[in-house]
């Protein structure tokens, strides 16, 4: 469920009109609903407290590391996944305490490690032997001790899009399950390092609940032969990677409670901490990215709605083939012809395309529309190709709105670039 819906004939983010908003920030923009992020993240977290389970949720930073998301979510109470030293900043600034921070990530550089334990964080996630290696000398040199996970790889099948999947053994996750006894052992002997967690996480958009299981279940058995190895375990982090609703219809995601059981079944028997990590999950469908439309153009054979959003802004379509809904602000336009019609930006690759033959009212320039569940890996993937501005983010609580990153503007696009030396124009030699 969402707070976006029509009221008197106009998409409004719960008590705020998108076309006015779209009048006050220009287009396009992305809108978030904290009533939505409230909702996701208490329905996930109390889902897991009626399993009696005792629980971290740390929401996944990567998803939308905006200064209000992160303060939404840790004013409820949530932690933080992290997997770089700006995520990490990103979530203290938002006032997330370092108890509540977990770092994962296959390739943090010395640096970040150091800075990592500067702040004393919950636990570093570790995915490899040379990564183990690396931050036992960082931690010893620094006199101070980083508690860890080992992220173990459970070669499981996640069944979601190649692109996001993470738990088989050839993708470049996380330590062969089957070698977990050796790391941890080694861990137990090495200076500067303790093992109290273990990670796993399969992949991202799961629409059913098997995978998890098979992962938590493989994940139990390595906790039990730990446990007997006198491994100090403490914790359990099963990652992130439910999936929501992109479109009416055909997909349908299991639910939390459904999960949560899942978790329960496989993990409550081992009375351990449970950490998660969801990201879309909390964010995803509480965002719309709204923009509008340039020229509805037809050709021969075929009609292409050119809008004023474009891959730069919105990368999810073409990089993983991702399903967002096109929704007409204006209700009225829902009753309009409909004929089938590609939906595409002003960037000049043809991979700037949002969608292909969907089914369409008839638009004029100027007209809006919005792309929904566009909460999670939007804004964050946003770059400036093209030389396109990054859009502006705002936040709307009841009828209030409040621009939460302005629009960037091209002084400050231009002035990132420096004239070497030798090109100035009164440089001499
Ligand atoms: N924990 C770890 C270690 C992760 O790598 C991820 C996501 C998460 C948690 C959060 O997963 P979620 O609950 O959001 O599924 N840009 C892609 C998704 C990349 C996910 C990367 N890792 C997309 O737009 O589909």
């Amino acid at each position: 469920m969402n707070h976006f819906d029509y009221v008197d004939g106009i998409l409004h983010a719960e008590g705020v009109s998108i076309s006015d908003l779209a009048a006050k920030v220009g287009t396009p923009f992305y809108v978030y609903s904290s009533a939505t992020l409230e909702r996701h993240y208490q329905i996930f977290k109390d889902a897991l407290d009626e399993q009696g389970l005792d629980t971290l949720v740390c929401y996944a930073v990567k998803a939308n590391s905006n200064q209000s998301v992160l303060r939404t979510l840790g004013n409820l109470g949530a932690g933080a996944d992290v997997v770089s030293e700006g995520e990490m900043r990103r979530a203290l600034a938002a006032g997330i305490p370092a108890d509540r921070i977990v770092f994962s990530g296959v390739g943090k550089t010395a640096a970040e490690m150091a800075a990592a334990m500067e702040e004393g964080i919950l636990e570093l996630n570790v995915e490899s032997i040379p990564e183990l290696d690396t931050l036992s000398k960082v931690a010893d040199a620094m006199e101070t001790e980083a508690h860890i996970a080992i992220r173990v790889n459970p070669d499981v099948d996640a069944n979601t899009h190649e692109k996001i999947a993470t738990g088989k053994k050839e993708n470049k996750f996380g330590i062969d399950i089957e070698m977990a006894g050796q790391i941890y052992a080694k861990a137990m002997e090495l200076p500067g390092v303790k093992p109290v967690s273990i990670a796993v996480h399969i992949g991202s958009q799961l629409t059913d609940l098997a995978p998890f299981r098979a992962a938590f279940t493989k994940v139990a058995e390595t906790v039990q032969m730990l446990d007997n190895m006198g491994v100090p375990l403490e914790r359990i982090d099963i990652g992130g990677g439910l999936g929501i609703p992109y479109s009416h219809g055909d997909e349908e995601p299991p639910l939390p409670k459904d999960y949560a059981k899942v978790v329960k079944e496989t993990l409550g028997h081992l009375n351990k901490k449970i950490m998660l990590e969801p990201g879309r999950l909390i964010v995803g469908n509480a965002g719309l990215l709204v923009s509008e439309v340039i020229f509805d153009k037809k050709g021969d054979t075929k009609r292409f709605v050119i809008v004023d959003a474009a891959m730069n802004d919105l990368v999810r379509p073409t990089l993983y083939d991702g399903h967002h809904e096109i929704i007409a602000v204006e209700e009225a336009k829902n009753d309009e012809i409909h004929s089938l019609s590609d939906v595409v930006g002003p960037v000049c690759e043809t991979g700037d395309t949002f969608t292909k033959n969907r089914e369409l009212p008839e638009f004029e320039t100027g007209d809006l529309i919005a792309f929904g569940s566009a909460g999670a890996y939007g804004a964050v993937m946003a770059s400036t190709y093209n030389s396109r501005l990054l859009v502006p983010e705002v936040m709307v609580k009841d009828d209030q709105f409040a621009v939460i990153r302005p629009r960037q503007d091209y002084e400050a696009l231009i002035g990132l670039d420096k004239t070497a030396p030798w090109l100035e124009e009164n440089h001499s030699e």
